[in-house]
């Protein structure tokens, strides 16, 4: 049995003190809420702040990206090595970062290695543009994304990590995918390609959420998809009652609470 995992993506939202008022005002129903494992992902200025407030509780922080070398002159970069110190998990080549900052399958991959190198678990996201959507392109180009990603890895790491299945047309745009559409990327592509790579156990094993435009309202839905456990929240976790909302229900849709 999969363990959940619902994680909020701030992106480039909150100043310190908004984080703060944030995690204060979602704190405690998130942790009444059983079985489901929960990651805040704030900015990294507020990363210190948020794991003090949760300090304790059950509630997971992760960064939004790393950069692959311990230490040294990378202006502007921060390390695995400073992540870990407050961090568990650390998203890697969102689809934000590919677009707007350059990151590539190969760049991915090096930060995928740094991440297990350092303790850290690699939140991976993959996913199509509407372009490709349309082309009908979204499987050959969503499992490429997954081999390019995990080449390398062992067994053992690929069973410990996440993978966020977000179609870009669905990334911020109030148009979510499907129920349908999302289980059948997740199970038939992500999961098919992790069990063609690693085999059965290892795709068995690995956790995959679904991302973009996730709110309260249509979560249940996709919680109650076999091969879909989590997701993987931008807008909607900027609202502590919304985020909290979305995590009880997915917890409700998983025979959870
Ligand atoms: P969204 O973002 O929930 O605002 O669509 C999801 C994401 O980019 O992780």
């Amino acid at each position: 049995m999969r363990k959940p995992i619902l994680a909020g993506n701030w992106k480039m939202n909150k100043t310190v003190a908004e984080a703060a008022a944030l995690v204060t005002a979602m704190r405690e129903g998130l942790v009444a809420i059983p079985g489901v494992e929960k990651v805040l992902c704030p900015p990294f200025m507020a990363i210190p702040e948020v794991a003090r407030l949760v300090a304790g509780t059950e509630i997971r922080v992760g960064a939004q990206d790393m950069y692959w070398e311990p230490s040294g002159a990378y202006t502007g970069e921060v390390s695995p090595v400073m992540v870990k110190e407050f961090c568990d998990y650390v998203i890697i080549g969102h689809s934000e970062r590919r677009e707007h900052f350059g990151e590539t399958d190969a760049t991915v991959n090096r930060k995928i290695k740094a991440a297990f190198a350092h303790g850290l678990t690699p939140i991976v996201c993959v996913g199509e543009s509407l372009a490709l959507r349309r082309e009908g392109r979204t499987e050959t180009w969503v499992s490429d994304q997954v081999k390019a990603a995990l080449e390398g890895l062992s067994a053992e790491q690929v069973a410990s990590l996440v993978i966020a299945y977000e179609p870009i047309w669905a990334i911020g745009t109030g148009l979510a995918a499907t129920a349908e559409e999302a289980e059948r990327v997740c199970g038939q592509v992500v999961r098919a390609t992790v069990a063609e790579l690693y085999g059965a156990a290892v795709a068995e094993a690995v956790r995959i959420q679904y991302g973009g435009s996730v709110k309260a309202s249509n979560i249940a839905e996709l919680m109650r998809q076999p091969n879909i456990d989590g997701a993987l929240v931008g807008g909607a976790s900027l609202s502590a009652e919304e985020f909290v909302a979305i995590v009880r229900y997915s917890a409700e849709a998983k025979g959870l609470a």
